[in-house]
């Protein structure tokens, strides 16, 4: 495998790019391919079953592009099938992600969390894990979000529609006393300043697309299959309206990107 292969990255639609611009950062000699599966967002409402089967389809495409190790960017397609693809490409580095509990739990001061995620990723048996191995000693409010992936996915970071929702989801946690909100989807740290104007400043926000750009740093080391410095690409692909997608990303944080279709 050459070191200077892509690395492919994929979420449900445009979310992942918050993954993808941690990527960007902390490991600027990669090149990467993206993959928003747009034409099937939300994956939030969607049988595990049939995410299971996009992320394979996703997968064999991305490895047909020559990608060298995979990032599932997006919570809820790591629940559905991060293992199954494990299974299938036993020798792939794969990056999934998860909702921060861990951090959450150890720096709550008030002893109460709030978790933002989808209601896959929350009603997983590997999120109810994660609470058992590391949320026993705090008490954990989850909050499914629907409505909200689709405000983003239209590039409404900011308007009354995505406030109100919003506004709708975090005020009960508030008002349980949670002092750490957990960004459990890859799309929700596009609507942090928004967020950050709904809640105290005391209350902190954690999401996890630093930590999975650096998982991914440790598995492409451990493999060896660390970037040379070189000509760095990235190419992006969209399973429904590229124009759309395409119009969209400037406020994501990604200029001049063409989007081809998937
Ligand atoms: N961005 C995804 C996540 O991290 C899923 C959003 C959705 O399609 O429902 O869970």
């Amino acid at each position: 495998m050459n070191n200077n292969a892509p690395v492919g990255v994929f979420d449900s639609g445009v979310g992942g790019l918050s993954v993808l611009a941690e990527i960007r950062q902390l490991l600027p000699n990669e090149s990467l391919l993206y993959v928003a599966d747009s034409a099937h967002v939300p994956y939030g409402e969607k049988s595990p079953e049939f995410i299971r089967q996009r992320c394979r389809e996703i997968a064999q495409f991305l490895l047909s592009k020559g990608a060298k190790a995979l990032v599932l960017a997006c919570n809820t397609a790591t629940v559905a099938g991060a293992a199954d693809l494990r299974e299938l490409y036993p020798h792939l580095p794969i990056v999934g992600m998860e909702p921060a509990v861990k951090p959450a739990a150890a720096t709550t001061r008030s002893g109460v969390v709030g978790v933002l995620a989808t209601t896959g990723t929350l009603k997983s048996a590997k999120f109810a894990a994660l609470l058992d191995r590391f949320a026993a000693d705090v008490r954990v409010i989850t909050q499914p979000c629907p409505g909200l992936v689709e405000q983003i996915e239209a590039g409404d970071l900011t308007g009354p529609v995505t406030r109100a929702l919003l506004e709708r989801y975090v005020e009960p946690l508030l008002a349980e006393g949670c002092d750490t909100l957990i960004l459990g989807c890859t799309h929700y740290p596009f609507i942090k300043p928004l967020l950050r104007e709904l809640v105290p400043s005391n209350v902190s926000l954690i999401d996890t697309g630093g930590a999975v750009a650096k998982q991914l740093q440790r598995l492409l080391v451990e493999c060896d299959l660390l970037a040379w410095p070189s000509d760095v690409k990235e190419q992006f692909w969209c399973s429904a309206d590229p124009q759309k997608m395409q119009a969209v990303l400037p406020m994501l944080g990604v200029n001049d990107a063409k989007v081809l279709a998937f």
